[in-house]
């Protein structure tokens, strides 16, 4: 099964669990790029009303060609109990029809299964089926032990063997 894993993070704490989750099942992955700053007080307050609002932002890369992609994780932070405004605009630019997708949130405390279900619906709106989804609370952890956890829930899952 060819499998990619598409992950925006603006702390690298999303990062850390999408690249661990691509080397252990051996994807392919991309890292969504959003063109806007994110960085500081004000703009932490602007990016979660951006998520609120679901506005759109430019990201990079332009487009998304998923052909040949048979399983899509999609993972992101969760910003005011939504996903981040990048991956908003990724989904709305992929085709998604008939892909599997397992979706994939990192929260400081809670609001990832709220983001996880937005994302579900739209990728339901573009013809994808959601097969599975995880949340992960990094407040608590280390960036580096993220990597460790997020083993223990590909295990726990059994996400390296069947993915779905
Ligand atoms: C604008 C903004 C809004 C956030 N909103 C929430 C939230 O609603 N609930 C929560 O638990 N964490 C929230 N967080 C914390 C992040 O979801 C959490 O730290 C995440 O793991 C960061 O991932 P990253 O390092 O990949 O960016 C927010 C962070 C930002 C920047």
């Amino acid at each position: 099964m060819k499998t990619i894993v598409l992950y925006y993070s603006r702390t690298r704490k999303t990062a850390k669990v999408a690249k661990t989750l691509a080397e252990e099942i051996g994807a392919d992955s991309i890292e969504i790029i959003d063109l806007k700053d994110r960085m500081g007080a004000i703009r932490y307050l602007t990016s979660a009303i951006d998520a609120l609002r679901e506005n759109k932002t430019k990201i990079k890369p332009e487009e998304f060609d998923l052909t040949g992609y048979d399983l899509v994780y999609i993972g992101t932070p969760t910003w005011g109990g939504k996903p981040a405004p990048a991956i908003i605009t990724m989904i709305d630019m992929c085709n998604l029809k008939d892909k599997s997708v397992i979706l994939f949130s990192t929260m400081g405390n809670s609001g990832g299964e709220n983001a996880i279900n937005r994302m579900k619906e739209k990728i339901e709106a573009r013809g994808g089926r959601t097969v599975n989804s995880f949340t992960l609370k990094t407040g608590k952890i280390e960036l580096d032990n993220l990597g460790t956890e997020t083993k223990r829930i590909l295990e726990e899952m059994d996400l390296k063997n069947k993915g779905i």
